[in-house]
């Protein structure tokens, strides 16, 4: 009977197996051949005895990544070569039987977690790079995630339903891929970004409840949490309010983190777009680090300094501190190294005050490079930061965002070199995002997708002044990672025309695009609303990898390229011909 090698045990000492793999290493001792033999679940040693001239003839032919098929008896090794460190380590299989199945060349590189190996390399031969244990546990999880996830919101009567690749034109936000029509000549379907509208079209029809692993596509540019092609875990349902998404969501990551990685997540807090920002100048707060972004822009106004003055003058101008307990004793050094790290978000600067004795006469317990500038505000900025001696102060004077930005990611980087974090996992909602925002030339865009119903009572009061309305959006961060984001959806075709109109569509263009979207929700839309989780991030979070393409079997690289099928690549003239199509 066939066996996986890392699935054999002691139990089953004395039967005669079956076993199937690649060959991870072969050693000739002293007339013994061993053979370490690996499947995807692991690894059993192999041995063969000289006696047996058919098998050592066939064991001594054989090398890395041959795939070879062995029967023979399972045995418990003799004192002395038990191996503690594997699992199998206290049993081998004495070989009857080698077959070899087929050759390989020598691999590019070694099957080894701790070889240090270029990524395009392991990208190229990506075949053999997924043999190693560490790739194969990953997926092994993602099966598994995705079945615990499935199980789940079948239970919870969610229905899995297929929406189209070929489609329209989803605008979600990034750039489209492009698929050019033969039939229809000139014309063109878009990859979808999501299934955003699909999933809201089967709330119209009545379906209810959906999901679907959904892979989505977006050329954007790319940094280590995001791919041109992903999956998310898509879900929408009907007659429900932000809560029920929220709560569903809540416990299908609690029980996937409980069954599969055995952690119990703590509760999930709630804090409002705004807050977050304020608070901790990000809409992803990571929660572990207890180091918070405190206002100090009224006090500032009273500084004579120049440079931080006129800043906290600005309509959208704001000054915040971060104070960090015992940071004074960071050197020189250190603090030039954190004014370099804000000042490539674009601060001009970071000022500071170490508080080395804060009782001592005429400020002179305090250093600072400013604080004959700031002499005057001193006391009440102690009292706002409840500074102590062995602090310092950083503070940064700029634009809102700028200060929100390089404070925000300052606050990221000292957690990290101080090790801050109070706990492994902090999951929070982060609620009610801006309706809009101003892209680079000034135009208001929708700040999530344009279905996204706003916070609001009445079209007119929208109209009047969108940039200050917020919307009934909700996103999912754990440890400072946006895990996913959804929202109650628009399910009135009034309103939703007022968006479009809002972020600049003409009639025609909305008609033009959205149509067969407004048509649909004058026929009994019911109110609806859901989030999309990204399943890569999901994965990337609960095995600890810094980059998406450790998760994702055959990922692109930074330059959305595969270089396993060297794709995007050039084709004929004569495909190019039958699209219609003409090079420049
Ligand atoms: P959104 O655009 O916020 O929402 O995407 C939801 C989640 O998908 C993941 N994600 C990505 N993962 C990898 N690479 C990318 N390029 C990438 N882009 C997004 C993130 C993100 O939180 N239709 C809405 C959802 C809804 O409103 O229901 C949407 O797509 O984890
Ligand atoms: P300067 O007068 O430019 O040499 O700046 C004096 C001090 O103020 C230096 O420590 C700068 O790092 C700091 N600084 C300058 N601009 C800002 C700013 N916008 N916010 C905070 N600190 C600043």
């Amino acid at each position: 009977m066939r066996r996986y090698c890392g699935k054999i045990n002691e139990n089953m000492v004395g039967e005669n197996i079956t076993i199937c793999g690649w060959v991870n290493s072969s050693r000739n001792h002293g007339g013994l051949i061993f053979i370490d033999l690996r499947d995807y679940t692991g690894i059993i040693q192999i041995v063969v005895n000289p006696l047996n001239l058919k098998a050592f003839s066939n064991a001594n032919k054989v090398r890395n990544e041959y795939v070879i098929k062995i029967t023979g008896i399972l045995s418990i090794r003799p004192k002395g070569t038990i191996n503690t460190t594997k699992l199998t380590g206290k049993i081998e299989v004495l070989a009857n039987n080698i077959e070899i199945l087929n050759i390989s060349k020598t691999p590019p590189f070694q099957i080894d977690e701790h070889i240090n190996v270029n990524e395009d390399i392991r990208l190229k031969y990506r075949y053999i790079d997924l043999r190693r244990s560490e790739m194969i546990n990953r997926f092994y999880l993602r099966s598994k995630i995705l079945n615990n996830i499935r199980e789940f919101l079948e239970n919870e009567g969610f229905l899995n339903i297929e929406t189209p690749i070929l489609t329209r034109a989803t605008h979600e936000g990034a750039r489209d891929y492009l698929i050019p029509s033969r039939t229809h000549c000139g014309e063109f379907f878009a990859l979808p970004q999501s299934p955003q509208i699909f999933k809201q079209l089967l709330m119209i029809s009545g379906f209810d409840r959906y999901y679907q692993f959904a892979k989505c596509f977006r050329d954007e540019d790319l940094r280590a949490d995001r791919q041109p092609e992903f999956t998310q875990i898509d879900i929408e349902a009907s007659f429900i309010e932000e809560k029920d998404i929220m709560l569903i969501s809540e416990k299908m990551i609690s029980k996937l983190f409980f069954e599969l990685i055995n952690i119990q997540l703590p509760i999930f807090k709630t804090i409002k777009y705004s807050e977050a920002i304020y608070r901790y100048g990000s809409d992803k707060p990571d929660m572990r680090i207890p180091l918070e972004l405190i206002d100090i822009t009224d006090i500032i106004k009273k500084v004579k300094l120049q440079v931080l003055r006129e800043p906290a003058y600005l309509k959208d101008g704001r000054v915040a501190t971060i104070i960090v307990n015992g940071g004074a004793k960071f050197s020189r050094k250190e603090i030039d190294e954190y004014t370099r790290f804000v000042c490539s978000y674009g601060a001009k600067g970071l000022a500071w005050i170490k508080i080395n004795n804060i009782s001592a006469p005429y400020n002179e317990g305090l250093q600072s490079p400013i604080i004959k500038f700031i002499e005057n505000i001193i006391e009440e900025l102690i009292v706002r930061t409840n500074a102590k001696n062995g602090d310092i102060i950083f503070f940064c004077a700029d634009k809102k965002c700028i200060v929100n930005a390089s404070m925000g990611a300052l606050r990221i980087k000292l957690g990290k070199d101080l090790n801050l974090y109070t706990s492994n996992w902090s999951p929070i909602w982060v609620i009610n995002f801006p309706m809009f925002e101003r892209d680079d030339n000034g135009k208001l865009v929708s700040y999530n997708h344009p279905f996204t119903a706003p916070i609001c009572n009445n079209i007119e009061e929208l109209r009047f002044n969108p940039i200050d309305k917020f919307s009934r959006s909700y996103d999912l961060v754990i440890n400072g990672i946006e895990l996913g984001g959804g929202s109650i959806r628009i399910h009135d075709k009034y309103l939703q025309q007022a968006i479009f109109e809002i972020i600049g569509f003409s009639k025609l263009d909305y008609y033009e695009n959205f149509g067969f979207f407004l048509e649909a929700l004058q026929y009994g839309a019911p109110p609806h609303g859901g989030i999309a989780l990204g399943l890569d991030r999901l994965l990337m979070l609960i095995t600890g990898t810094s980059s998406i393409r450790d998760v994702i079997a055959f990922p692109k690289t930074q330059k959305a390229s595969c270089l396993l099928t060297k794709a995007p690549n050039k084709v004929s003239d004569l495909q190019i011909k039958e699209l219609n199509i003409k090079r420049r």
